[in-house]
């Protein structure tokens, strides 16, 4: 049997990347038009899948690129970044080792790059500083892409993905300042900006006393459509040796509200589950799976709540709207007022709920039906 085509828990730039034609052309776009461009999302819509997709079609087509992601997820101090920014920059401006050698003596004026190398120079590459002197000159590190395209005639497109990573160091406004005025200045350079805590990308860069209000153009990544998700998981289903009918397919994003990850999830459940032709009652099960096997998480959140958190949690749920309304507070125990207006901040804050439109709701639609399931006793089985 042919092994199940949804993923998750990866990106999907190539194989099971569907829709998200427009994005990807504007994308391409700004990044190849000197753009600099910061992209938003609640969790794991798919800002990095679509990072990666378009990089490697700007790689394809634009050869007078260079381009480099880097993954600042556990990056955790100034000195850290700027040696990986660095090593990262310096891999990327030749595909040949012996240049890297030489890039301390080529690219440096203040800094005295030590550069290391293993057996395997692709994967064993190192460069340090001495650290006082990496504070100093910092500016240095900061502006080596500019210089590096300068010096070998290319431009350089870097993806610096959970930036917001960055908002942890110590010292961390100066050092926005800093990148911000070194980076604005750089003409064959162009950034991409994006990671997974939604809120505190939010205040990096639409907030305008912050040093990245209006670095380049925000981008707010939507849902994948819904017929864009029925038509890929019939045609994976078929394209596999499988059957799906699109008035059964249409549950699997109804159910997870068109959120990409947990789309896939349930898609790959039911495949899992499904001989020949999955109906409903796939569909069902999977759900209940899924569900299963993500609670120890959501129990985990909940533990990590207070209990005027919680009710407001529910109040969301049950579509509230005038959270501070005498008989909202008094019904679901909320609290004062100033409660209120701090829990709500707090449950934003941690990304369990979002405002769209004036109206909130959970961020996490699973979560939600185990929430659901949990407080209010309904159960999460579809209509057959
Ligand atoms: N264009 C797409 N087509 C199909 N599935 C997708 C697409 N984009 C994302 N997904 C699904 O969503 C999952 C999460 O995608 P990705 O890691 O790119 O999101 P993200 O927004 O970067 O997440 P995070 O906020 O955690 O950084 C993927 O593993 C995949 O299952
Ligand atoms: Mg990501």
């Amino acid at each position: 049997m042919k092994s199940s085509p949804f993923i998750y828990g990866n990106t999907v730039s190539s194989q099971s990347f569907t829709n998200r034609e427009a994005e990807v052309k504007k994308l391409f776009q700004n990044l190849t038009g000197g753009i600099n461009t910061m992209i938003i999302s609640p969790r794991r819509w798919g800002k990095s899948s679509l990072v990666e997709k378009v990089i490697s079609e700007i790689n394809k087509k634009e050869k007078s690129y260079k381009t480099v992601i880097i993954d600042l997820f556990s990056v955790s101090s100034e000195e850290e970044f700027l040696e990986t920014f660095a090593r990262e920059i310096i891999k990327t401006s030749s595909t040949k080792w012996q240049d890297w050698m030489k890039s301390g003596k080529d690219f440096f004026k203040k800094l005295i790059p030590q550069i290391k190398i293993g057996i395997d120079p692709v994967t064993d590459f190192s460069i340090s500083f001495d650290w006082k002197e990496l504070k100093k000159h910092s500016d240095e590190i900061l502006n080596l892409p500019e210089t590096i395209a300068q010096k070998t005639g290319i431009k350089i497109i870097i993806c610096l993905d959970e930036f917001q990573n960055l908002s942890s160091f110590e010292d961390y406004e100066n050092f926005e300042k800093k990148m911000r005025a070194v980076w604005q200045r750089q003409k064959l350079v162009t950034y991409c900006l994006y990671g997974s805590k939604k809120h505190m990308m939010t205040e990096i860069f639409n907030n305008s006393s912050k040093p990245f209000y209006r670095f380049g153009d925000i981008m707010m990544l939507p849902r994948i459509n819904r017929l864009k998700w029925i038509d890929f998981i019939c045609k994976s289903f078929k394209e596999n040796g499988k059957q799906i009918k699109e008035s059964d397919a249409i549950v699997i994003p109804q159910l997870m509200k068109d959120h990409s990850w947990y789309v896939q999830q349930l898609a790959h459940y039911t495949w899992n589950l499904t001989e020949k032709t999955a109906t409903k009652t796939e569909i069902n099960t999977a759900l209940m799976e899924l569900i299963n096997a993500n609670s120890p998480l959501y129990q985990k959140e909940i533990e990590s709540i207070s209990n005027t958190q919680l009710n407001l949690l529910k109040a969301v749920l049950k579509g509230e709207k005038q959270f501070t309304s005498t008989a909202v507070m008094r019904n679901y125990q909320l609290g004062t007022p100033r409660n209120v207006s701090k829990n709500k901040t707090i449950l934003i804050n941690s990304d369990l709920i979002q405002e769209i439109d004036g109206v909130y709701e959970f961020v996490d639609p699973a979560f939600e039906l185990w929430f659901r399931k949990q407080y209010f006793n309904q159960s999460y089985n579809i209509n057959q």
